[in-house]
């Protein structure tokens, strides 16, 4: 999903940072103004008596505002909330925050989320509106923005399952994940280039992950990673999104009023109407690509080229909403999945021993043949690795944003319809009662739990259930069988091929402190981390299983 959109993963060396004004001093003043508007019209609070508890230190009016952009300044949000969840959550769990108008109640408790997510899902699952993001800059075409009670995010949610994310699609997606894993692994053995620069191996392993969905959604590649300006292309948008759901990015969707003037004193209406356009045109023409593929009689299996030939077009308005929402499910799966690799990395860097242990648990089952899908249900370590990567580092720290349509009750706690609701899968990983010495990456924390993502999702005894990286309730991650399948091959196949190393020029001890990333709680590319090859036996499985994978593969189109 595209929560996770806020680290530079462009594999240009130009940064986003040098490219774009700096995401929170836009916040800031938008906030500042919002705030100021705010003084003017301050809407009436019903009792507070049986509210959330609130954090001490907020401000009149603008809530925890300086608490908040300082810790967002450190990279540290996600330990300011996590804190206060401790603090002043105690049993519950539950923490109310407010921030310049917009008030939020984090859920950092197990429990809280059974109840609150899960068993009240149906006044939980609603998304606040957010004029600019929802409606004018996506059109309300995307499924993570769109409204519950709208039915395209029904007949989104039901087309994506059946033609990308159920257990048998996602097993159908398998074949393309083991061929970009590879042309990965075969760029790094062969690119020592990539193999000694930590920016352009999380470069190499977007475009992994950016190729594989861009097949299953679209039906079409991204071939190169240095050269690609669509990896960019897409991760701008998501990210433009994003920013433009959080609280104070847009005054209008504060004061709803706002929406009745007239276009030309609406310049944010212009700019993100603009932007749909631009965003849809690139999805039709590649959407072009696809057909012109599909004359001359190549049909893609992907979910796109599934709706073109659908007699009702899978109950898609349009064909272009079709082609717009294979954009948008490129930007919710690639980013998180590359972050959740990327994390992975550096829970190796931080622990050799785990990592050597690992690898004789993979050298064990496959020997010198490259690791497949199929090898994961032989390898236990590594699914409890994978669980423990999620637990350790969720991609989305802080939950993305849902809405009550009902007053919620939980354990003496009211939480008032219309609430801004989080689900805050970082604070209960570390949540001390559930994770002995949660700080430590220990994947033997997880033995004999064989479940998968989704089995542990559906528990119904949340203190079982494995992490909240995906969420939970009605709106949780769509994704998960995909998620699963593709990081459990990367880590599989980084770990056969390479040993994950401290790059010569890191300082020791190695801090990740170092190197913090947004979202906050996951490593930036700073990270000092090389690959080293194990050896020439296995550079030499890479190059054998590239060479059959280049003439056994049909044509294809790219997304260039
Ligand atoms: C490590 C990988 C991933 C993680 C950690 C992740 C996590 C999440 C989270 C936390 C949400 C928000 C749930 C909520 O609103 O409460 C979400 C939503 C979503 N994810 Fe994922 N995701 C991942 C991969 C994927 C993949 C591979 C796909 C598609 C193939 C995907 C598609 C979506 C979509 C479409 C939504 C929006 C659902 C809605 O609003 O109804 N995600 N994801
Ligand atoms: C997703 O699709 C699978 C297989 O087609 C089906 O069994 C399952 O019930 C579907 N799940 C949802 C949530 O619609």
């Amino acid at each position: 999903m595209a929560s996770s959109q806020t680290f530079a993963s462009s594999p240009n060396p130009v940064s986003l940072e040098t490219r774009f004004p700096s995401p929170l001093a836009l916040i800031l003043i938008l906030f500042l103004s919002a705030f100021l508007l705010f003084v003017a019209i301050k809407p009436s609070k019903p009792t507070k008596a049986l509210l959330p508890p609130t954090p001490h230190g907020a401000w009149p009016l603008i809530g925890h505002l300086p608490q908040f952009i300082s810790a967002a300044k450190a990279h540290r949000l996600h330990l300011l909330v996590e804190q206060w969840i401790r603090e002043y959550g105690k049993e519950e769990g539950l923490v109310r925050v407010r921030v310049a108008g917009v008030e939020v109640v984090h859920v950092g408790k197990d429990e809280a989320v059974k109840a609150i997510f899960d068993k009240a899902s149906a006044f939980t699952s609603e998304r606040p509106r957010w004029i600019v993001s929802n409606e004018l800059m996506t059109g309300k075409w995307n499924v993570l923005l769109l409204s519950a009670s709208d039915k395209r995010w029904k007949n989104q949610r039901k087309v994506i399952n059946s033609t990308l994310t159920s257990i048998p699609r996602a097993d159908a997606g398998v074949p393309i994940l083991e061929r970009e894993s590879l042309a990965f692994l075969h760029e790094v053995a062969h690119d020592p280039g990539v193999a000694k620069d930590s920016k352009k191996i999380m470069a190499s392993i977007a475009r992994y992950t950016y190729s594989a969905f861009a097949q299953q959604t679209f039906g079409l590649e991204v071939p190169q990673y240095a050269t690609s300006d669509v990896l960019h292309y897409i991760h701008e948008t998501g990210l433009a999104q994003i920013l433009g759901t959080l609280p104070g990015a847009f005054l209008v969707d504060v004061f709803n009023f706002l929406d009745y003037l007239p276009l030309f004193l609406k310049p944010w209406e212009r700019a993100a109407k603009e932007r749909f356009r631009r965003d849809v045109a690139f999805s039709c023409e590649r959407m072009k690509r696809i057909k012109k593929l599909m004359q001359e009689g190549y049909m893609p299996d992907s979910m796109l080229a599934r709706a073109l030939t659908d007699e009702k077009r899978l109950g898609f308005e349009s064909e272009e909403e079709a082609a717009y929402l294979s954009l948008n499910l490129i930007i919710g799966a690639a980013d998180t999945s590359q972050m959740s690799t990327w994390s992975f990395l550096e829970a190796m860097l931080l622990n050799p021993e785990i990592q050597k242990k690992a690898q004789n648990e993979i050298d064990s089952v496959v020997g010198n043949r490259v690791p497949m899908w199929s090898d994961f249900e032989q390898i236990p370590y590594v699914r409890c690795m994978m669980k423990e990567v999620w637990r350790w580092h969720p991609p989305v720290t802080l939950g993305h944003p849902h809405i009550t349509t009902r007053e919620i009750q939980f354990k003496g706690y009211v939480i008032p319809k219309g609430m801004r609701i989080q689900l805050n899968a970082w604070a209960i990983g570390r949540d001390p009662k559930r994770h002995k010495d949660p700080e430590r990456f220990w994947p033997e924390r997880f033995e004999g739990d064989a479940t998968t993502p989704q089995q542990s999702a559906n528990l119904v005894d949340p203190t079982q259930r494995d992490h909240f990286a995906f969420g939970a309730g009605r709106r949780i991650c769509p994704g998960i069988n995909v998620a699963e399948r593709s990081l459990a091959i990367a880590m599989m196949r980084i770990l056969w091929a390479f040993d994950v190393r401290p790059s010569p020029t890191a300082s020791h001890p190695l801090n990740p402190r170092n190197w913090p990333g947004d979202p906050p709680g996951n490593p930036s590319d700073e990270m000092p981390v090389v690959l080293e090859p194990r050896s020439e036996e296995r550079v030499k499985a890479i190059d054998e299983a590239w060479s059959r994978e280049q003439t056994g593969h049909p044509r294809r189109g790219t997304m260039e």
